[in-house]
């Protein structure tokens, strides 16, 4: 079985961050998005795979992951033109997959339990399209399906009125009949060519389309508040494994991971906490829930549930549910009541009083 991940999105809720970097490269855990989802698959014994990229997108991941095999994965990129929908996006991927059944993924989803059940079911099953269900409080923001004696029966996106409370999580099962069903849909309101109306199509085409329900947690990491959950639920399975050096005088509580040539000195650290190589922190709180790249910087400041990427320097801050990008500096301003801010479009800045 192939798997075709789609990475073309664009990020719009996380810039400016992705406008230098795709979201499926930001790292949770110290390690980017896309990099959990290959070992998800791999689990599921999944090696061939394609991924889905913007034109302006192609090198980053071309950059990051190479032809995969360093992941023990082979990769093919596949570049979506224009921005057309999931489905467009699902075409474009037709010469890779060919004649095989192929797992979709999309590539902002994380699922604690990932995909190997899936994968079984549809094995299993012989249908033509397996479907991850979640229960969710909000079905609207997704889209919704309606299961009848073990079958779906209706699919509908981002409803007004729910037909259930079971929101389609981003990973299916397909056979190549999706193919034909995807040329025979036309753009939803929002202009996009729709997974879910293609879906609904082989529903309606007599097709077996089954759901397949996950338990564990669900996170759509193309959110700042859902990217930071899924970092605190992937560090809550750390081990403490120390390669710098943690000075005597630091106080450690939890389980914290530091990688070479990384020097603490005089802090508190509260696991979970995650640090890369080449950083430096220095009289600071750290911690729970907070990954921190290679060559970081820390110093008299507190950091909680957050994200510092490579490069990166806080000085004489508290920051908490925070994204810092690579090489982005924050610190105190010397002169009282006055902060000088060198700012991107679409930054989020929090000032507290002194
Ligand atoms: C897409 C799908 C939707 C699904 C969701 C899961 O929505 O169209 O059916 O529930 O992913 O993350 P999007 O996030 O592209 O709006």
């Amino acid at each position: 079985m192939k798997a075709v991940i789609l990475c073309a999105g664009e990020g719009t809720r996380m810039r400016p961050l992705t406008y230098s970097l795709p979201k499926h490269l930001i790292p949770i855990a110290n390690r980017p998005v896309i990099e959990h989802i290959l070992e998800t698959l791999k689990q599921a014994g999944i090696t061939d795979v394609g991924i889905v990229v913007g034109p302006n997108t192609q090198t980053s991941f071309q950059n990051a992951l190479k032809d995969g095999s360093s992941l023990a994965v082979r990769i093919t990129y596949i570049v979506q033109e224009n921005p057309r929908g999931l489905a467009h996006a699902v075409s474009c991927a037709q010469g890779f997959i060919g004649e095989d059944p192929f797992l979709l993924y999309l590539g902002d989803n994380l699922l604690e339990e990932g995909v190997r059940g899936l994968v079984e079911k549809f094995e299993r099953s012989g249908a033509d399209a397996v479907i991850t269900l979640y229960p969710v409080s909000e079905p609207s923001h997704f889209g919704v399906a309606q299961v009848e004696e073990g079958r779906i029966v209706k699919l509908v996106e981002k409803p007004a009125r729910p037909v259930s409370n079971l929101a389609i999580v981003g990973a299916y099962a397909f056979t190549p009949t999706i193919f034909a069903a995807i040329s025979r849909i036309r753009p939803s309101t929002r202009g996009e060519l729709e997974i879910t109306d293609a879906i609904q199509r082989l529903v309606d085409d007599g097709r077996l389309v089954l759901p397949y329900q996950i338990s564990g947690w669900w996170r759509d990491v193309g959110r700042p508040s859902e990217l930071l959950q899924a970092n605190a639920q992937l560090l809550e399975g750390i081990s403490t494994r120390v390669e710098g050096v943690i000075s005597r005088d630091c106080a450690v509580d939890g389980e914290v991971v530091l990688g070479k040539h990384s020097r603490i000195r005089n802090c508190t650290l509260i696991g979970p906490v995650m640090i890369g190589e080449g950083a430096s922190c220095l009289d600071s709180k750290l911690g729970p829930n907070v990954s921190i790249g290679d060559e970081v910087m820390v110093k008299g400041a507190t950091v909680s549930e957050s994200i510092i990427l490579t490069g990166a320097e806080v000085e004489g801050v508290a920051i908490s549910r925070s994204l810092i990008g690579r090489g982005t500096i924050v610190k105190k301003s010397r002169a009282k009541e006055v902060h000088s801010l060198l700012l991107g479009d679409h930054c989020r800045v929090e000032l507290g009083d002194d």
